[in-house]
């Protein structure tokens, strides 16, 4: 059994603006294993961002407790938090300049979270030309931030957002400005880095088909965790306008549904088997 990378049980945060209180964390108990790729689906306003801001320590929860990598946020003063942030987690904002300083070359945005740090000179070098590697960006090392395509640029945020090796990288919406060719990109990249790193990955999403490429898809509504859709066993799954269904690989994987099947009208709705089944 793999230990949880992330555990909170009764999780409350109240967002306070004057005398006005909102409960945006109704009491949630929500757990991750390590390397996992879960995504956090909802309305807007749901708590999906809160959530993130509180596993990255942006915001102390206001009760029930919180355990990322064995560290207990609930607990721990503001400037622990800081650091915690800095060095234990890596997140991806929708804005991805948010993670990016456009007047810095490609390759020094990736070290800068290292220096800041203080990792000597060689060893930033090679993690941040490892990390623009693996994400194909490589051969623009020396580009400038500006000139690159706003794909481009996410994945360079997400080498800035892994640069200090976070296990758990908390990514919010962070496909929301790009098209769909270059989200399921980022998607795939997010995918090798779980099954080959064993990073573990929470992305908020407002498009369920991407939602249904990680493990696992939860639901918030009101602060509360609605529904748990294993990959695997259950899914929320879209319907394009042409009929086109994408079902999560996993569940196509679990059933032994290679690249063509047969789909049947039974009386509970559409029975999707693998061809041998039918032939019986
Ligand atoms: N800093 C804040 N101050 C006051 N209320 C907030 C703050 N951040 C979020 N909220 C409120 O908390 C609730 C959840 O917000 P949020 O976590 O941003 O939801 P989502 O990301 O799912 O849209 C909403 O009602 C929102 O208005
Ligand atoms: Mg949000």
């Amino acid at each position: 059994m793999t230990a949880a990378m992330v555990e909170c049980v009764d999780l409350i945060k109240i967002h306070k603006q004057g005398s006005l209180e909102v409960v945006a964390l109704h009491g949630l108990n929500f757990s991750m294993e390590e390397g996992e790729f879960v995504s956090v689906v909802g309305a807007s306003g749901a708590g999906k961002s809160t959530l993130l801001r509180v596993l990255a320590g942006l915001e102390q929860p206001s009760a029930g407790s919180v355990t990322v990598d064995g560290v207990d946020l609930s607990g721990i003063d503001r400037r622990d938090l800081t650091n915690y942030y800095r060095r234990n987690v890596g997140f991806l904002w929708q804005d991805f300049h948010r993670n990016l300083l456009p007047y810095l070359k490609v390759r020094a945005n990736v070290e800068l979270p290292m220096l800041l740090a203080g990792v000597g000179a060689r060893r930033r070098k090679a993690r941040a030309l490892a990390l623009l590697e693996a994400v194909g960006l490589r051969n623009l090392a020396f580009a400038k931030v500006g000139t690159m395509s706003g794909g481009e640029q996410q994945r360079l945020a997400m080498c800035v957002a892994l640069a200090m090796q976070p296990k758990l990288l908390l990514a919010d919406e962070p496909t929301g400005e790009l098209d769909t060719h270059t989200s399921i990109g980022i998607y795939t990249l997010l995918r090798g880095m779980c099954d080959r790193e064993g990073l573990t990955v929470l992305v908020v999403t407002h498009d369920v088909a991407l939602a249904t490429r990680t493990d696992r898809v939860v639901r918030l509504a009101d602060g509360r965790l609605i529904t748990t859709e294993g990959g695997a066993n259950e899914a929320v799954v879209q319907v394009s306008p042409d009929g086109t269904v994408q079902l999560p690989r996993e569940m196509l994987r679990a059933a032994g549904i290679g690249t063509t099947t047969r789909a049947r009208r039974t009386d509970d709705g559409i029975l999707i088997r693998p061809m041998d089944s039918y032939d019986a």
